[in-house]
Order: structure tokens, then C-alpha cells, then sequence
């Protein structure tokens, strides 16, 4: 079998445990594997060339991805899924690996309706698609968030100040939430319920008069705080929230509170630097598990499909149903939100 590979979107750490596991299995199978290289574009511009075992065996800890990424959309170019069609035929591929977030496997899946023999595995530190419980990546740029959080509240306390924290995530806050509730932060902003920069000012002015020489605040970068009507977007039509030109979240909140509790203030943004980190244990395992899933529905003919993670196993979903977005629920915030005080 001829398999393709290729990863789109932003990096995320395990994308090299992917790639490693699928061409582990492959060659154990007696396949041959083609790595496309900076996702779509790779497939639009026939950048790609046949990968080993031998090329990955020691990246498993690495972060980034050895392939390259981009977030090319190729439903944005002209014939783009005829041309990518094309191109899979001229390869001999039998059948391709997309791994990413809800628009590379949406191009998966337009493909895969299109009867090209596709197989999704999805990657996001956002951990927003709804057909596996855990995205890998995810519980890494948790882990990171979490460490430097936790600095910043040793600084905070230092200097009895305020600190606010920007942590990534467009649409959904887990991010946020799974890192400050790590971290024991004391209050949490997150684009699925109102967050409110008064809320904010409330709770510095009780933590001081409790007696708290300090208090931690994320916020997530998805939160609507500042105008964002001149963010450049990507092909996909999504935000680059981190090129927003003017005052970021974090800035802005730090600001608003300083000003209005007369409380020492400052503000840090983590951005890239939770998503470009080596793995954590979880995700080179699960990464490994994912690739070799992957091979294994190809060997089963099962195409159309993204390999998730269900509780403690690897299992598959329809790519339609994997594409669907996921948000933090009303439980899991009532659960958490109790903590912010
Ligand atoms: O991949 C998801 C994500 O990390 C989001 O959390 C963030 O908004 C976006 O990518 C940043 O994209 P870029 O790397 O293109 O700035």
C-alpha cells in the first residue's frame, strides 16, 4: 500500500509521534509511506518525497512537526479539490493521513464525499472537536500553561501584585480552564460564558481585603474583550488573534483592573510558546496510538474516518462527526467555576 501524509494547521507537540507511529506500522506492513510536506500546499505544489522509520525513530519527544504545516485551504483556490484529487492519483497514493483541526479534516471530509480515499486524525492544543475526548497536543500546552502560570504567581506574590495571563484558544477556552484550574488561578475568562472585566475588579478588591497579597487571572485569547474588527484572518476565514493589531486581552484586563482597584497590575501573554513545547508522557503515547490506528483502518479499507480518542482507547469516528466543533459545557464550568475566589 502507497500511503500519503500530511499535517495541516497550527503545530502541536506530538505530530512527530504521529508520523513516527503511522510509519512504523506501515513498514511493518510492507508499505510504502510519501510525506507531504506543509499540508495542503504540499499536495497543491507536489512538494513531497518518501519517509522512514529510520527518519523518525528518535523524534518522538520533539515538538513541532518535521513535515511542516499550513494553513493553506485548498477549497480556496480555483479547482483546488480537483487539483488535489489529481495530484493523489499522480502520487499512486492509496490512500492519505490528514492530520489536523476542524479545516484541514474539513478538506479531508469534502474529499473523502468527493470518494477519495482519506483517514483523519485530529490535532488541536484547542482541544475543540467534538468526536475525540482528548485532542493530542492538548494536555501539553496544558501542562506548559500550568508551569508558567504557576511562576507568575510566585512573582505576584513577591511583589503583592495582580497578574493577568493570555492563553491561547480561538473559540473555546478548555485551554484556559484546564491550565488555571491546574494551576489553582483564581479566576478564569473563557469565550463560552460572559466574562466580565467588572467581575474581575470585584474579586482583586475581596482577595485584598481577605488578606491575599495576590491574585491570578487567565483569560483566554478568544474572549471578545478588546475590538477585533481589523484582525487579519487566515484562509480558513478564522482570526489571527495574535497579529491583532492594538492592546491584547491581557493588557487590557490588567489595565481595566489597575485602574479601577488602585492594585499593582501586570500582564504576560503565553501565545506560541504552549504549542511549539516537546510532548508530555500522554501525548506521546496517544500520538503513537493514532498513527498506528490510522494504518490499521487503511489496511481495513475503512476510509472516511478520523481515529479519536474514546476514554482509554483508540477507536473511530465518521470524519463528518469529527469535524464538529466542541465547547466547554455548562457542567464542567459550573464544577470549575466554584474555584474562583
Ligand atoms: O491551532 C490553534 C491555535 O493555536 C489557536 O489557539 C490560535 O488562535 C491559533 O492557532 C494561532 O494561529 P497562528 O499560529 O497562525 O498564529
Amino acid at each position: 500500500m502507497k500511503i500519503g501524509i500530511l499535517n495541516g494547521g497550527g503545530d502541536c507537540a506530538g505530530l512527530n509521534a504521529v508520523s513516527r507511529g503511522v510509519l512504523r506500522a506501515a513498514e511493518a506492513a510492507g508499505d510504502t509511506v510519501i510525506g507531504i510536506r506543509r499540508g495542503w500546499a504540499g499536495l497543491l505544489e507536489g512538494e513531497y518525497g518518501e519517509i522512514r522509520y529510520a527518519d523518525f525513530e528518535g523524534l518522538i519527544g520533539t515538538g513541532g512537526t518535521a513535515l511542516e504545516t499550513s494553513r493553506t485551504n485548498p477549497m480556496k483556490r480555483q479547482n483546488g479539490l480537483d487539483a488535489v484529487a489529481e495530484n493523489m492519483r499522480n502520487m499512486g497514493l492509496d490512500v492519505l493521513i490528514a492530520v489536523g483541526g476542524d479545516d484541514t479534516l474539513g478538506v479531508a471530509r469534502e474529499l473523502s464525499a468527493r470518494g477519495e480515499k482519506v483517514i483523519g486524525v485530529p490535532k488541536t492544543i484547542d482541544n475543540d472537536l467534538a468526536g475525540t475526548d482528548f485532542s493530542f497536543g492538548f494536555f501539553t500546552a496544558v501542562d506548559e500553561a500550568m508551569r508558567m502560570i504557576e511562576s507568575l504567581q510566585t512573582t505576584g506574590l513577591s511583589h503583592s501584585r495582580i497578574m493577568v495571563v493570555e492563553v491561547m484558544g480561538r473559540d473555546a477556552g478548555w485551554i484556559s480552564l484546564y491550565a488555571g484550574t491546574a494551576a489553582g488561578a483564581n479566576m478564569i475568562l473563557i469565550p463560552e460564558f460572559s466574562a466580565s472585566p467588572e467581575d474581575a475588579v470585584k474579586l482583586v478588591k475581596a482577595r485584598k481585603d481577605a488578606g491575599h497579597r495576590s491574585t491570578v487571572i487567565v483569560v483566554a485569547e478568544g474572549v471578545n474583550l478588546v475590538p477585533r474588527d481589523k484582525v487579519e484572518k487566515d484562509e480558513f476565514g478564522h482570526e489571527l488573534i495574535a497579529k491583532a493589531p492594538g492592546e491584547n486581552n491581557a493588557a487590557y484586563l490588567a489595565r481595566y483592573i489597575e485602574e479601577r482597584s488602585g492594585l499593582e497590575t501586570r500582564s504576560t501573554v503565553l501565545g506560541h510558546t504552549i504549542r511549539g513545547t516537546r510532548p508530555n508522557a500522554y501525548d506521546r503515547v496517544m500520538s503513537t496510538r493514532l498513527g498506528v490506528k490510522a494504518v490499521d483502518a487503511a489496511h481495513g479499507g475503512r476510509f472516511g474516518v478520523m481515529v479519536a480518542i474514546r476514554g482509554a482507547s483508540v477507536s473511530e469516528v465518521p470524519l463528518s462527526e469529527g469535524t464538529k466543533k466542541k465547547y466547554v459545557d455548562e457542567e464542567t464550568w459550573r464544577i470549575f467555576r466554584q474555584f474562583f475566589v
